[in-house]
């Protein structure tokens, strides 16, 4: 018998290509979202590059207890992968108790209820933030946690210790695994389902690219005096689907018994450090166009330089980073076009 696993905040960027793959790889899948955050696009994108019309959706809030309770009890769920969040870095320092409320309670509410339930496989989707300003580049999983520069990047320190206690308080009943991601970015190659960002976008691709169409005006790269080659920041970005692969693998991992530990941490990233001024080049070359952008000051809270040792992942879960940075770039920019219309 296939498989079920509950995808909440299913029907947002990660969350859909996530339910994607999953589908793909034989996975039944409940998408579980509040639409705080996105529209049905990326849902029936799903639907659409799946060929399966029947996904269950249920609109609901994990803040709500008891819509929580009824989920787990309509569903027989083998596994739960934990998307819905706030994530905007900016708003949480103005606004920290819509973040510390939201995240915490909902993923609060997940954990109790897979408890409740007799127990569950539970992914949580954490972030490189979690590294803060490393010492040594590039990080691996034993790189020590910095204190959160941000309300958000908390919730994230918080929401990793709440399963890993979890797991150990139900000796193994609950086991789970926290991915670090880096930086997702693009969109499926279908350009059916990506990034769907509210007003101004806080991150550097969607800016890019909204800049490209004609949306904004100008890109501000924030800082060229950074202590890196070309004086912008370095990050590691990573593809959008090779990304929602990695969850596939953890899950796979989970069900399967092949954990090693209970509760398991791993990044997931590319291991190659890219500058803000190369991913503007690389996007212009790839997709033959001029990109209006300036340097402006620095951004508060940006680390200088940031990627992944991915050796753990790549060896421990089978997964690897397959796309190249074109390739991610072109599919970013199909997606835009694909919501313009054009
Ligand atoms: C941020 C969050 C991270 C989160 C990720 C989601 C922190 C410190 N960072 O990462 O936790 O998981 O978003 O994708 O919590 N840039 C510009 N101009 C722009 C926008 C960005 O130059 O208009 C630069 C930034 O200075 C940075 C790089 O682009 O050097 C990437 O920025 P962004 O896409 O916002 O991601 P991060 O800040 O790395």
């Amino acid at each position: 018998m296939k498989k079920t696993v509950l995808v909440s905040g299913g029907a947002g960027f990660i969350g859909s290509h996530v339910a994607v793959e999953l589908i793909q790889a034989g996975y039944e899948v409940v998408v579980a979202d509040n639409f705080s955050n996105c529209d049905m696009t990326c849902y029936e994108g799903v639907k659409k590059i799946t060929g399966r019309n029947d996904i269950p959706l249920v609109k609901m809030d994990f803040c709500d207890a008891e819509a929580t309770e009824k989920l787990f009890s309509d569903y027989r769920i083998d596994a739960v992968i934990h998307f819905a969040a706030y994530k905007a870095v900016g708003e949480s320092v103005l606004k920290p108790l819509k973040y510390y409320s939201n995240n915490i309670q909902s993923f609060l509410n997940v954990l109790e209820t897979a408890c409740n339930h007799g127990g569950c496989q539970v992914l949580f989707s954490s972030s490189a933030t979690v590294y803060g300003e490393p010492e040594k580049l590039p990080v691996t999983e034993e790189s020590p946690r910095q204190s959160a520069t941000s309300p958000y990047g908390n919730t994230k320190q918080i929401c990793e210790d709440m399963l890993r206690d979890t797991v150990h308080a139900t000796e193994g009943l609950v086991k789970g695994i926290a991915l670090r991601y880096f930086n997702p970015i693009g969109a499926h190659p279908s350009a059916l389902i990506g990034e769907l960002p509210r007003g101004v976008p806080n991150n550097l691709v969607p800016f890019i690219t909204q800049t490209a169409i004609g949306k904004r005006e100008c890109l501000s790269i924030f800082g060229n005096d950074y202590p890196t080659p070309d004086g912008t920041c370095q990050r590691d970005y990573i593809d959008i689907v090779d990304l929602a692969k990695a969850h596939v693998c953890a899950v796979t991992r989970m069900l399967e018994g092949k954990m090693k530990q209970p509760y398991e941490i791993f990044n997931i990233g590319t291991g190659r450090p890219v500058s803000v001024l190369e991913l503007v080049k690389a996007f212009e070359k790839v997709n033959n166009l001029k990109l209006n952008y300036k340097f402006a000051p620095r951004r508060a809270g940006d680390v200088t330089a940031i990627w992944a040792d991915p050796t753990h992942a790549n060896e421990e879960m089978g997964w690897k980073a397959e796309r190249t940075i074109e390739q991610t770039l072109a599919s970013a920019w199909a997606w835009e076009k694909h919501i313009a219309g054009k």
